[in-house]
């Protein structure tokens, strides 16, 4: 399932975020990929460890604590601290995936990557290319968002970042280890969620919602991995 979540900065945030990142060092975006992804990726990165990545990086995790619909969506167990991108004059990612398995910087504890999610710090108007493309069974969905929002894919997916060409593209991006690993089931359960919460703000509590928030949370229970 892909999932935009609209505003999960608020316009503060992002302009106090960019305003940091634009006059921090980025460095080649390599540091992180194995060798497929090293021949097809042409970016900026912060440096994992980066104080500054680190600190922007738990306002993003504390948005996300507070945002519904990411959670209904993601069902996390854990994320990996956010890394920041940046590309400019030309520079892309070419068609890959991503690792399965990433180690918390610090921490050796091992995530696996169920989610992907990419953070939006530039508004469109700021760059042209830099669409993000996932293919998925249906083809290929490109992405492009206001800056503050955030496009959730399945980890499983290939994608790629077409080449900017004028101006920048900064985000943010992290990998999440959900409770439920199976993507269709996810997309199911986010679904049967979100269909409870607008009937219920529509005819109000019943008998029959109690059975269906009941059928929500006994489905998660038997497809939960925690
Ligand atoms: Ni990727």
């Amino acid at each position: 399932m892909m999932l935009h979540i609209p505003g999960v900065l608020t316009r503060d945030q992002v302009a106090d975020m960019r305003r940091r990142l634009d006059q921090s060092q980025w460095v080649d975006g390599r540091a992180t990929v194995g060798e497929q992804g090293a021949k097809v990726k042409q970016n900026r990165q912060l440096p994992e460890t980066a104080p500054l990545a680190l600190e922007l990086g738990q306002i993003i995790l504390a948005a996300l604590a507070d945002n519904p619909l990411f959670f209904a969506a993601a069902l996390p167990l854990r994320t990996i601290p956010p890394l920041f991108n940046r590309y400019a004059g030309g520079e892309h990612y070419g068609a890959h995936v991503d690792g399965s398995m990433r180690r918390i910087p610090g921490s050796g504890e091992w995530v696996r990557t169920d989610v992907s999610s990419t953070l939006f710090l530039s508004d469109p108007d700021e760059y042209d290319g830099g669409e993000l493309i996932v293919t998925d069974q249906y083809g290929e969905h490109e992405v492009k968002l206001p800056a503050g929002d955030l496009i959730l894919y399945p980890s499983t997916s290939i994608h790629r970042v077409e080449p900017v060409t004028r101006g920048a593209r900064v985000c943010s991006f992290f990998w999440t280890q959900s409770m439920v690993r199976d993507d269709l089931r996810r997309g199911m359960l986010l679904e049967l969620d979100q269909n409870i919460q607008s009937l219920r703000a529509r005819v109000g509590d019943s008998p029959e919602m109690v059975g269906l928030t009941g059928h929500y949370h006994n489905l998660l229970r038997q497809w939960s991995e925690v």
